[in-house]
């Protein structure tokens, strides 16, 4: 299937918000997903609203300023490790919007108001709440028609079989008056669209106050987990602490963004999101890096042995049922797209780790035994890595 996820999109001419951090984790995180189930994914970046300024300032000004943010804004996706297939914009439908407004009205869903603009009635019975505005009085277009126009033009260029969008839940009626708006022009594909609302997250705030930059949080993480590392003695053998503090920053914040459903308001806090027991993101990684040092340490040479029937033991068992069931889980966070069984899932793969790694002993034992448990955490390594990669983490090796 073809799908398109519409994510992060932020206003150029405005300050970047804790809602398009939101975006762009849980866009990432639906277009990894579904690019792992096999999908053809497309990820877009609709920039908001630098159009106005275009025709505020002078042309070379302003062209330079979009780069400048362009060049920014794809710099911090690198460090997120997120990525777009394509940069579009509020700005590039502006003609198309012209387009929209004349095929509404040569469908006769146009009305022009005692006011100048122009409104469709999404309900067709004149049900004043699904009156949807769609010029201004002056001709200019609406972030509705906008959105229309490059809901066609998307249609158009991927011809997709799914549309996702990933908005604040805001937004909601928005995108329904969009799709609607579709549906009555006679596009059958809008029941292909479809939104994903999430919920509002209070009080993030860095050291500088409140968030306004996707920087300022990527740099406050960073700055907070080094305090953090600080106390553990290994840091100072780590190649790069800043790299591994801001990777392992990130995951408490994916972590903590995607625990609950996605749409339920949350009220942020550092102290939770760092706490260094229970269930965060600092403890996945902690369990990714400390099997990664099993394996090194032991070395190859044991993996040779490889002997299942070795593995009888109640932790290895529910080890192995636990593996069984990752395709089920994927399955379960594709279809209502919500990131939280993936993530109480590697929750409980490292919680099964851990006791595993205590009782399980691998130096002392016969080798067919050790080969086996050895084999057994390096399952568990890997699919704990690639779950974290699908929500959008970069496993670590140290920390
Ligand atoms: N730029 C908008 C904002 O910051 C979000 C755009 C969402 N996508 C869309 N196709 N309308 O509120």
């Amino acid at each position: 299937m073809k799908i398109v996820v519409e994510f992060s999109s932020p206003n150029v001419a405005k300050k970047f918000h804790v809602g398009h951090l939101r975006s762009t984790i849980i866009g990432n995180f639906i277009a990894n997903l579904k690019e792992a189930l096999g999908h053809q994914v497309t990820r877009i970046n609709y920039l908001g609203d630098w159009g106005m300024q275009f025709g505020l300032l002078g042309t070379g000004f302003q062209l330079f300023g979009y780069e400048e943010k362009l060049q920014s804004l794809q710099h911090l996706f690198e460090r997120l490790g997120i990525y777009f297939d394509e940069y579009s914009g509020e700005s590039f439908y502006r003609e198309k919007s012209q387009e929209v407004l004349k095929l509404l009205d040569s469908k006769g869903l146009l009305q022009k108001t005692i006011k100048g603009t122009a409104v469709v009635d999404l309900s067709g019975n004149g049900d004043p709440s699904s009156i949807c505005t769609v010029m201004r009085s002056d001709g200019t277009s609406l972030y509705t028609t906008r959105d229309v126009a490059a809901a066609i033009d998307q249609m158009d260029k991927y011809n997709f079989d799914t549309m996702i969008y990933v908005t604040d839940k805001g937004q909601k009626k928005h995108f329904q008056q969009v799709f609607q708006m579709l549906k009555i022009m006679g596009y059958d594909w809008a029941e292909r669209c479809q939104h994903v609302p999430f919920g509002v997250v209070q009080g993030m705030k860095t050291r500088r106050g409140d968030v306004t930059f996707l920087e300022d949080v990527l740099n406050e993480i960073r700055l907070r987990m080094l305090q953090n590392m600080a106390s553990i003695k290994t840091t100072n053998e780590l190649e790069n602490p800043q790299e591994t503090a801001e990777r392992v920053g990130l995951a408490a914040l994916i972590i903590q963004d995607f625990r609950g459903l996605l749409l339920s308001d949350y009220q942020f806090s550092w102290d939770r999101v760092f706490q260094s027991r229970g269930d965060t993101g600092v403890f996945l990684q902690y369990t990714h890096a400390r099997l990664h040092s099993l394996e090194e340490t032991l070395g190859c040479g044991y993996l040779n042995n490889l002997n299942t029937g070795c593995l009888q033991e109640p932790q290895s068992i529910s080890i192995l049922q636990h593996l069984l069931r990752f395709d089920e889980v994927l399955f379960r966070s594709s279809q209502d797209l919500q990131p939280r069984h993936i993530v109480s899932y590697l929750l409980t793969l490292s919680h099964l780790a851990a006791v595993a790694h205590k009782t399980l002993q691998i130096k002392d034992s016969p080798p067919d035994v050790a080969g086996a448990r050895l084999h057994l955490f390096k399952a568990v390594r890997s699919v704990l890595a690639h779950g974290m990669k699908l929500l959008g983490i970069i496993p670590v090796y140290r920390m």
